[in-house]
């Protein structure tokens, strides 16, 4: 079993958001391909990607996120596998690695194993692309009392199902992981409550400098650091690292 498992029946109402793909089309598009997609969840970015005429390819850890994802067509050719040591056999264009799947990767070993995989699937002068979130300092640090239970999120389908998000985190800064536990109320459209469920699930915080640094180390030139999908620079408030960066 891994963390996504048991989530990925509720992965695609809980982020439907598509706010990130031109960004990820436009640079498939200058790049050219094979693209690769590490962490590919359900294919929210992977199938648009292939549905708009690049060869994508999609590796994910999980089974029933892969499942979820090659029921939304044959467009992707899906693997499942670690993003740390799956070998696909060729060479890519572009990698993606987003939102936050990096993030998945809890040691530095873990992360370092996975860019040197990436660094392997690409042709040379490829690109890889990660996109990560950026937390602010309020956001790793505990409220006086100790963690308190916050509501995330409603999304609400057009059929009239909801998806109510609770969590309550805990920062270590010593290790840089952020645990969660996440508790998940699915209502039916009349309003019946027809799951309620709770999850853990721990990131591993990163920040630009360990990223910069660890991309040098695995072989790669970092080509640009963005702060969001518009390519806004990165600075204090942004919410997001975007890293783009080519094999040396
Ligand atoms: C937050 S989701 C992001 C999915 C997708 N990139 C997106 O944009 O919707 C993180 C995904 O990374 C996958 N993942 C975590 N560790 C992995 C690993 N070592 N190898 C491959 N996939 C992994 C998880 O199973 C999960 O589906």
């Amino acid at each position: 079993m891994t963390e996504y498992d048991d989530l990925s029946d509720l992965y695609d109402f809980e982020y439907d958001h598509d706010y990130d793909l031109p960004f990820w089309i436009a640079l498939a598009e200058r790049e050219g391909g094979p693209v690769v997609e590490w962490g590919a969840g359900t294919g929210r970015l992977a199938v648009p990607l292939a549905d708009s005429g690049h060869e994508v390819t999609a590796v994910e850890v999980s089974e029933s996120m892969v499942e979820g994802g090659k029921k939304k067509g044959n467009a992707v050719e899906w693997t499942r596998g670690d993003m740390r040591h799956a070998s696909l056999g060729r060479d890519h264009g572009m990698a993606i690695c987003a939102f936050n799947s990096f993030l998945c990767l809890l040691s530095v070993d873990d992360a370092l194993a996975f860019l040197r995989n990436a660094r392997r699937h690409l042709v040379p002068g490829g690109l890889l692309g990660i996109e990560v979130s950026a937390f602010s300092p309020d956001e790793l640090s505990d409220p006086p009392g100790g963690p308190t239970l916050r509501h995330d999120f409603t999304r609400q389908r057009p059929d009239g199902a909801k998806l109510e998000r609770f969590s309550i985190s805990r920062y270590d800064p010593a290790s840089q992981l952020l645990h969660m536990r996440l508790f998940y109320e699915l209502y039916r459209g009349s309003g019946i409550l027809e799951n309620k469920r709770a999850h853990d699930l721990t990131i591993r915080v990163v920040g630009r400098g360990e990223l910069e640094l660890m991309l040098r180390l695995a072989g790669f030139e970092v080509e640009a650091v963005y702060g969001g999908v518009e390519g806004e620079p990165f600075d204090a408030g942004s919410d997001h690292l975007i890293v783009l960066a080519r094999p040396v």
